[in-house]
């Protein structure tokens, strides 16, 4: 089998993250979440991996290499302007070839891996195997309508009126007749070719598409609160560790769970888990709360954070209030002066978002 990475996409929704970043390349837990997506596929054994990628493939292609970080071969499959997700499987026929694939949506983290899925896809008859789960707003999802054997009836993207709680998680797994559907579908009203039309085409045109059920949790990181309780779950989930080469002095209290990366230096400062503290970042008289996610090369001086996702080489020095549920972008800075008048300072770049208490 091989395995297809979309990576594409503008991320509006995070704005203004994302209008200098690709949104897979978002890191949760210090990790980017594409780079969750490639170890999943090559976790289920598969080598051969292509990544979709719009105007953000340079970044990407940067970040990812080759896949040999990975021990993974990478194609990179350029799509010209984000028309969808079954355009991007059409433009990937040739990468696919007959190979039996699973396609993974870039920004989506699933808990579990997906090894047990590809196996029992890779040993099925299925043309398709799609993988469902309940959640409280169908409306922003493919949505499935099951009858009552549990046999897929109908599949129809971001309905006004969903007709059951089953959304679409962003994997999906193909055999090759899935590029005859992506040719036989029109746009959808958003103007995009759109893969759950796509597999409602294998749907009426005879074709077998099995439904997983998935129960445990998982997060379209989407929009900034989504980035935050995928931060949760992974930070929850993961076995933390501290780097020989991380610099605690005696002054400080390093809770449990708590992962410090090579090099970051943590001065008479509390950091309660669970959370990780990247390469190189200085924490000096602060207070670093549980579900926080700090990254390489920052600086947190006489301040207390919780909750959060600071990027890399982002600083927050002397606040007295306490930054909680906030996502930081790589280089920003939340300072304090003493100049007068008393009054609030910004310089906040387009769709930036500050809330006073
Ligand atoms: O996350 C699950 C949902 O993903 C499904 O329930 C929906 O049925 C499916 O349409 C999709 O909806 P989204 O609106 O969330 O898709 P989004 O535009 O965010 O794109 C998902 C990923 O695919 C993202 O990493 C960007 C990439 N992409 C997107 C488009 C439209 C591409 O690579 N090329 C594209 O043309």
């Amino acid at each position: 089998m091989k395995g297809l990475i979309l990576s594409g996409g503008k991320g509006t929704r995070l704005y203004p993250l994302t209008y200098t970043r690709a949104k897979q390349l978002i890191p949760v837990a210090n990790e980017p979440v594409l780079f969750r997506v490639i170890r999943a596929i090559r976790d289920a054994g598969i080598t051969e991996i292509g990544v979709v990628t719009g105007d953000t493939g340079t970044e990407i292609e940067d970040a990812v290499g080759d896949g040999g970080s990975w021990g993974v071969n990478v194609t990179f499959i350029p799509q010209d302007n984000p028309a969808g997700l079954a355009h991007a499987v059409k433009i990937s026929e040739d990468f696919i070839g007959n190979d039996r694939f699973v396609m993974f949506l870039g920004d989506n983290v699933i808990q579990g891996g997906i090894s047990s899925l590809i196996e029992q896809f890779a040993h099925s008859q299925w043309d398709s195997q799609i993988v469902l789960t309940q959640v409280p707003d169908p409306q922003h999802f493919g949505v499935a309508e099951l009858d009552d054997d549990g046999d897929i009836k109908r599949l129809i993207e971001k309905p006004k009126n969903p007709p059951s709680n089953l959304a679409l998680v962003g994997i999906y797994m193909f055999d090759s007749s899935i590029f005859e559907a992506v040719k036989n579908i029109k746009p959808s009203d958003r103007g995009e070719l759109e893969i759950t039309d796509a597999i409602q085409w294998l749907l009426t045109n005879g074709h077998t598409v099995h439904p997983y059920i998935h129960t445990g949790w998982w997060i379209d990181t989407g929009k900034p609160l989504d980035m935050l309780s995928a931060n949760d779950h992974v930070l929850d989930e993961m076995v933390h560790e501290v780097s020989e080469v991380a610099d605690v002095d005696s002054a400080s209290e390093v809770g449990r769970r708590v992962t410090l990366q090579p090099g970051a230096r943590i001065i008479n400062s509390t950091i309660r888990g669970p959370s990780i503290i990247g390469d190189n970042t200085v924490i000096e008289n602060a207070y670093v709360g549980p579900y926080t996610s700090v990254y390489h090369d920052c600086v947190l001086k006489n301040c207390e954070i919780e909750h959060s996702i600071m990027l890399e080489k982002s600083q927050i020095s002397g606040v007295s209030m306490r930054v909680v549920d906030s996502m930081i972008g790589r280089n920003a800075i939340v300072g304090h002066t003493t100049r007068l008048p008393k009054a609030i300072k910004m310089n906040l770049g387009d769709y930036s978002n500050f809330w006073m208490p």
